[in-house]
């Protein structure tokens, strides 16, 4: 094609070079009028300036390079005006810029959102286990945890449950199988309460001691709207000389207006654990409601939120086994544990328990 395009010249006078210069002068005009796009640009620089198969180039070997050594200078002279008009034509195209269609195809809408990168957010169990785990922090609570698979003894033993006592009915207990050759109390079993914590956070330290323990448990219930097997609780225990029921009160009270907003009344009803005696239930004025009663609340205005107590000397008695400062007769203390879920429930009003665990962005995201 090329070749074709430029014709080897003949003469090399004045009139046979303006000729020869003139008709490609007129093509490079004509090739430049027609470009509309940066693509068809780019295919005019290459065709004329293309370094090895351009028409410049082939001008130059065919025209130039031939010519004899007196055309030599005319040649150059004409060659070097096509060139800066073939390079002006080339910047003046790119200059009015590709049509209008061109443009639209690789525009970019700069009013168009970016792409949003998510942001990760705290599961709402984990951000609830935190904001009870510093409302306590603020009263001068440290932070402990204990294992999830424990054993009998810590779990049930240590904390009144004698072995074969009815009061470890409550707890439907998820245990290790093929234990049978071991003691009792040393036979394994999915921790059905953070309470085990208490003991081995007293026999690792004397009193005074103030600790918070937050944490995964797990019973054999079936799964409902507010069941779970596997649930979280934070458990409390405070132990010092001179602490009265007075102080559980003042404490729980704190917590709970903390939690929950400084309008919420407390009261305590009274309950069993084999661990505390006395034993209360801790009911908080409806939050749905104010105490007025509502669906919520069973028309009571109050609901039961936490469970705790006086720790009975009999667990003190089992810390006194290691640590002998736990005589119940110099100290006393008190012991609170409440389940995160049902928290977490109140506090964003979910309804449904199971949203917790299943994973759905949808439900998450509204935590971010
Ligand atoms: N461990 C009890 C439960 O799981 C709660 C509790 C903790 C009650 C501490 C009293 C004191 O039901």
């Amino acid at each position: 094609m090329m070749n074709e395009e430029i014709p080897n010249l003949t003469a090399f006078d004045q009139a046979a070079l303006d000729q020869a210069f003139a008709a490609v002068e007129h093509q490079a005009r004509n090739d430049a009028a027609a470009l509309d796009n940066v693509e068809a640009l780019e295919a005019f620089r290459l065709r004329w300036l293309g370094r090895k198969q351009g028409l410049l180039n082939e001008i130059s070997s065919r025209w130039l390079k031939a010519a004899p050594s007196e055309a030599k200078k005319p040649v150059g002279e004409r060659f070097k005006i096509l060139k800066e008009l073939v390079e002006r034509l080339l910047d003046e195209s790119s200059g009015t810029g590709p049509s209008d269609a061109a443009l639209a195809a690789e525009a970019i809408d700069i009013t168009l959102p970016g792409t949003r990168r998510l942001t990760g957010a705290e599961h709402p169990i984990t951000r609830t286990l935190n904001e009870i785990t510093s409302v306590f922090a603020a009263l001068g609570y440290s932070v402990g945890v204990g294992p999830e698979v424990e054993t009998d003894f810590y779990n049930f033993e240590s904390m009144n449950f004698p072995p074969g006592h009815p009061a470890r009915d409550t707890q439907d207990t998820l245990v290790i199988s093929n234990q049978d050759r071991r003691p009792l109390r040393d036979r394994l079993l999915l921790r059905t309460h953070t309470s085990p914590v208490q003991m081995r956070t007293m026999e690792t330290q004397p009193p005074p001691v103030r600790i918070i323990i937050p944490g995964k448990v797990h019973r054999n219930d079936a799964q409902d709207a507010t069941h779970s097997p596997i649930f979280h609780q934070v458990e409390g225990l405070c132990v010092d000389t001179n602490i009265t029921f007075s102080d559980l009160k003042g404490t729980l009270d704190h917590a709970m207006k903390a939690l929950f907003g400084s309008a919420v009344k407390t009261r305590f009803f009274p309950s069993f654990f084999p661990f505390t005696e006395p034993s209360a239930d801790v009911q908080i004025s409806c939050i749905f409601c104010g105490g007025k009663g509502c669906r919520k609340c069973k028309d009571s205005g109050w609901i039961e939120l936490l469970g705790c107590g006086m720790v009975d000397p009999a667990v003190f008695r089992f810390a006194a086994e290691k640590q002998p400062a736990y005589d119940p007769k110099k100290i006393s203390g008190f012991a609170f544990g409440m389940g995160v879920e049902r928290i977490a429930m109140m506090k964003y009003g979910i309804s449904e328990i199971g949203q917790f665990y299943a994973g759905d962005m949808r439900f998450l995201s509204q935590f971010s």
